[in-house]
């Protein structure tokens, strides 16, 4: 695909802004961790340890968006998926039936604390199908260069 400008993501601003938010990653680690430090509770504790967890993960992924336009572009064919078409629609089903689940036990559920843990449970599982349902929906497409 012929393109007569750069992309946004070459920018400048657009770089420092990942670059900018990849610290701040490092902070709300020690944020999470200076809360643990000061509590026993489990509930909050382990609120913190899901946040350190999410943290590194992003700052995972943010490093290889970095690299992918700075240094070398992440390349995705429908070959690549089309190898493993059957593993993402098994995989899609546990997602779709793990959702059911969650919903089926927040419907039934009254408490805070089973409400909160179950709602983060439920945004993570929703985030599971939905990114293995954008993998599948990319194996009609021809060609993907980020
Ligand atoms: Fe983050
Ligand atoms: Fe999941």
């Amino acid at each position: 695909m012929a393109r007569n400008k750069q992309p946004a993501e070459e920018s400048a601003e657009f770089i420092s802004g990942l670059k900018e938010w990849l610290k701040l990653e490092d902070e709300t680690i020690r944020f999470a961790n200076a809360t643990m430090k000061k509590t026993k509770n489990k509930l909050v504790r382990m609120t913190m340890e899901m946040i350190k967890h999410d943290s590194e993960k992003h700052k995972a992924m943010q490093k290889m968006l970095i690299d992918s336009i700075t240094k070398e572009p992440l390349i995705l064919t429908p070959d690549d998926l089309a190898a493993l078409s059957d593993t993402l629609n098994k995989h899609l089903a546990a997602e779709a039936k793990s959702l059911e689940l969650a919903d089926a036990a927040l419907d039934a559920s009254e408490l805070f604390i089973t409400r909160y843990i179950l709602s983060y449970l439920i945004a993570d599982e929703q985030k599971h199908h939905s990114l293995l349902a954008k993998l599948n929906e990319l194996k009609r497409a021809t060609v993907f260069v980020t």
